[in-house]
């Protein structure tokens, strides 16, 4: 909570000394779940470090020669604008097990993700010559959260949330697509359906962009629990402009079509003040104490969420925060009763966002 004095730093261990943290800091993570190894990614970087964190490989990403305003990018088709070495900052960084592989989405050529072997980090492929492999051109490293949906005896499936930065027609916001096998696959990143009328995808209507150009919808955060998938996201308040409110969204992970598409409102009050800007989350399993204190069955999901206080300044957050813990049985549960009033005809999806559209 916030106002706490500050806890003295743990004492330092050799082993943790060992990795010099670089400039601009580190910006995603993911730790191997049976070696313990971890994945860092950072600007025009990507380390492996063993369990004890001592730096194993590091891997360059950029700079490269780029244009944001070059699309698709310059190795495609020639850009009419100058290049210059432009600072690739990783946007994703996710383990693809099924795939034996990383998958590292960076910023620069309008959001291509390069693929690295687990062991050297080695450039298995960086797939850039269709639509579908520009992932957003944005070049914050906080706004897209992704998560794979493993399946057995299958390549997982990249479920994605990004900020499209006014550029709809170009990226969905939300989308799930294919990983395939081989990266030089011309479904790499394809859509996981589409036909005329339907597809694996979210697009922010054009309307509601000519009425809020402002509007977009960063994901913070991306897990799969149970049959369903879910992101924490933040968007601008259509009605209310300049503040944010958070969200939780979900999915069915088997819905192709994205019919079962639903967002509620997410957050936090203490003593009288609420606390609505999702800063982070992690999902857990609930150990025996927690389960029991809850109320829950043993291995539960738990939502752990830190949230910045007020709802206005997403770029800066206010430092007062809170942590706060979700069951996801409860979570459901609201979302299904919503639901459940929409179908009576007493209430409403509450899509404001989603302007001249049907979800
Ligand atoms: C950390 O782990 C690596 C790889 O397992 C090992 O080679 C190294 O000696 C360890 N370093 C420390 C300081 O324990």
């Amino acid at each position: 909570v916030g106002g706490a004095p500050p806890l003295p730093p743990p004492p330092l261990s050799a082993a943790r000394a060992s990795f010099p943290v670089p400039d601009g800091g580190l910006t995603h993570l993911a730790v191997h779940r049976e070696t313990g190894e971890v994945f860092a990614g950072a600007v025009n970087r990507v380390y492996k470090l063993a369990a004890n964190l001592s730096q194993l490989v590091v891997h360059g990403t950029g700079p490269v020669p780029d244009n944001a305003r070059c699309y698709p990018p310059p190795a495609v088709r020639p850009c009419q604008h100058p290049l210059a070495p432009a600072d690739n900052v990783n946007k994703l960084l996710l383990l693809d097990y099924a795939g034996g592989r990383l998958l590292a989405c960076g910023s620069v050529w309008q959001g291509v993700c390069r693929l690295l072997g687990l062991a050297d980090l080695a450039k298995l492929g960086e797939p850039h010559q269709r639509k579908e492999h520009y992932l957003s051109g944005g070049r914050a490293a906080d706004a897209m959260a992704g998560v794979l949906l493993e399946q057995p005896g299958q390549p997982s499936r990249l479920f994605l949330g990004t900020a499209v930065e006014g550029r709809s027609e170009y990226f969905p916001t939300l989308s799930s697509r294919r990983l395939a096998p081989d990266p030089a696959s011309p479904d790499m990143f394809s859509l996981v359906y589409q036909d005329e009328f339907v597809s694996s995808q979210v697009k922010v209507p054009s309307d509601t962009l000519a009425l809020h150009p402002a509007f977009d919808i960063y994901y913070v955060s991306a897990f799969v629990s149970g049959a369903f998938v879910y992101f924490l996201t933040l968007q601008l308040d259509t009605q209310q402009a300049r503040f944010f409110s958070s969200r939780i969204v979900r999915l069915c992970a088997r819905d192709a079509e994205f019919y079962s598409y639903v967002e509620f409102p997410l957050g936090c009050a203490h003593a009288g003040v609420e606390y609505r800007l999702v800063q982070a989350a992690r999902l857990a399993k609930a150990g025996p104490r927690l389960a029991r204190a809850l109320g829950l069955a043993d291995g539960q999901d738990v939502l752990y969420a830190a949230f910045a206080q007020g709802q206005k300044n997403r770029a800066a957050p206010p430092h007062q925060s809170l942590l706060c813990l979700f069951t996801l049985e409860e979570v459901n549960r609201h979302i299904q009763e919503r639901i459940q009033s929409c179908y009576r005809g007493e209430g409403h999806l509450s899509l404001p966002w989603l302007l001249n559209k049907e979800l």
